[in-house]
C-alpha cells in the first residue's frame, strides 16, 4: 500500500480517484481547502483540511503519511470566472502550485501527476488535438494550467521531480457506485446543467452560441468518464513509480459530442424536455475540442471504458436523481442554522 497526496481530494474528479486509489490497495489523503470541493466526498481515506499554498502544512502531512507521489487536481477551474479575475487563477494555480512543488522537492517526493486541461490548446487547428498540437491558451485559466506544465517540465533536470501532465478534455458522469459525483456550486458544466433543465420545472440551460463552423452549429466537446480519469491517474502513477520519463498525456475519447447531441441524450435518459435558451457566442469558448488520445493509450496502456455519451449522462441522471442538484454549501448552512 503506498500513500498518495490528492491535493483537491474532495472535489469531483479528485473524489473519484480517491475511490479508484482505495480499491486498488492505495491511502488516498485529501488536501483540500474546500473552496469548492466537499467534505463529505471524503471518504476513503483522511482529509487534511488547509491551503497548497500552506508549504509547512504541505511538509507535514507529506511526512505524517509518508507520501510517496502527489496527484495535484488542486484548481480553481472556472473558465470564465478567470477571464474576470486573472490575477485570482495566477495566484492559485500558478503560485500555489510552485509552493507545492518546491514543498514537495524539499520533503524527496519525485513523482507528481498534474491535472492539466485541454483549455492549454486554445482553438483546435487540426482534426484532432494531438499533444503536440500549438499550446495557446485563449483563457487565463488555461494559461494558468500552461505555466504549471513549463515549470514542471524544468523539475526533471534541475530536481529529479518527474511528472504526468495529463490533460483531460470534459470530465463528465458519476461514479456508478453513487458514492460520489458531480457537485459545485455554481454549476458551469453542460452535462449536469442540461439535466437540471430537464429534470427541475422553474431551470433553464443557456446555450452560447448556435452559429459556430460545426455541423450543428453548437461547440462541439470531448466528454471523458470520469471513472475512467480516475483509472488513468492509476496507470500514470504506476508509470512514475516504475521511473517512467515526464509526459504530457491527452486524456479525451477521439470522439465528440455537440451541445444539440448532449441536449438530446439528457432528453433520452430523463424522458423529459430539456428547456434551452440559445444565447450570442461566449468569449474565449472554442468551436471543437476532440483529443487525439491515442498517446495516452500507447504510453499506460490505458483505455477509456465508460465513456460513451450514453454511460456518460446515465450515470450523472441517477446521481442527480439520488442526490439532486443541492450544492455542499447550501446544505451545510442549512445543518449550521
Ligand atoms: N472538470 C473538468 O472537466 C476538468 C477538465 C480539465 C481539467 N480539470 C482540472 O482538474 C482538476 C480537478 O477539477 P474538478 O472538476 O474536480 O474541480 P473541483 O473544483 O471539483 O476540484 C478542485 C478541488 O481543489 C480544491 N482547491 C482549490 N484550490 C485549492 C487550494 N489552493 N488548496 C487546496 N485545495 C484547493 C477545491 O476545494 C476542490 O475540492 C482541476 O485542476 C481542474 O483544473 C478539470
Amino acid at each position: 500500500m503506498k500513500s498518495i497526496l490528492l491535493t483537491g481530494g474532495a472535489g469531483y474528479i479528485g473524489s473519484h480517484t480517491a475511490k479508484a486509489l482505495a480499491a486498488a490497495g492505495h491511502l488516498p489523503v485529501a488536501l483540500d481547502n474546500l473552496t469548492t470541493g466537499n467534505r463529505w466526498a471524503v471518504k476513503w481515506g483522511p482529509l487534511v483540511e488547509g491551503d497548497i499554498a500552506d508549504t509547512a502544512l504541505v511538509r507535514r502531512t507529506v511526512e505524517a503519511y509518508r507520501i510517496e507521489a502527489v496527484i495535484h487536481f488542486a484548481a480553481r477551474a472556472y473558465v470564465g470566472e478567470s477571464n474576470v479575475v486573472p490575477n485570482e487563477y495566477f495566484t492559485n494555480n500558478v503560485v500555489g502550485s510552485l509552493g507545492l512543488f518546491q514543498a514537495l522537492v524539499d520533503c524527496g517526493v519525485r513523482n507528481v501527476v498534474f491535472s492539466s486541461s485541454c483549455a492549454t490548446y486554445g482553438h483546435q487547428t487540426t482534426p484532432l488535438l494531438t499533444e503536440e498540437h500549438p499550446q495557446i491558451p485563449v483563457n487565463p485559466y488555461g494559461d494558468s494550467k500552461l505555466f504549471a506544465e513549463k515549470a514542471l517540465k524544468w523539475y526533471e533536470p534541475a530536481f529529479g521531480l518527474r511528472s504526468v501532465w495529463l490533460r483531460y478534455f470534459n470530465a463528465a458522469g458519476a461514479d456508478p457506485g453513487l458514492e460520489t459525483g458531480e457537485c459545485h456550486d455554481p454549476e458551469t458544466h453542460l452535462i449536469p446543467l442540461a439535466l437540471r433543465a430537464s429534470m427541475q420545472a422553474d431551470a433553464h440551460l443557456d446555450v452560447y452560441g448556435s452559429d459556430y463552423p460545426t455541423p450543428d452549429g453548437s461547440c462541439i466537446r470531448d466528454y471523458i468518464h470520469v471513472m475512467d480519469l480516475a483509472s488513468a491517474h492509476i496507470r500514470a502513477l504506476e508509470y512514475l513509480l516504475r521511473g517512467g520519463p515526464t509526459v504530457g498525456l491527452n486524456l479525451g475519447t477521439g470522439a465528440g459530442s455537440s451541445v444539440k447531441d448532449v441536449i438530446a441524450m439528457a432528453e433520452r435518459v430523463t424522458g423529459l424536455p430539456v428547456k434551452a435558451r440559445f444565447r450570442e457566442r461566449r468569449p474565449g469558448d472554442p468551436p471543437s475540442l476532440v483529443a487525439d488520445a491515442s498517446k495516452a493509450r500507447r504510453v499506460l496502456d490505458w483505455q477509456p471504458a465508460m465513456s460513451d455519451l450514453r454511460t456518460i449522462m446515465d450515470t450523472a441522471f441517477r446521481w442527480h436523481s439520488t442526490r439532486g442538484f443541492r450544492s455542499a454549501n447550501r446544505e451545510s448552512r442549512t445543518v449550521a442554522a
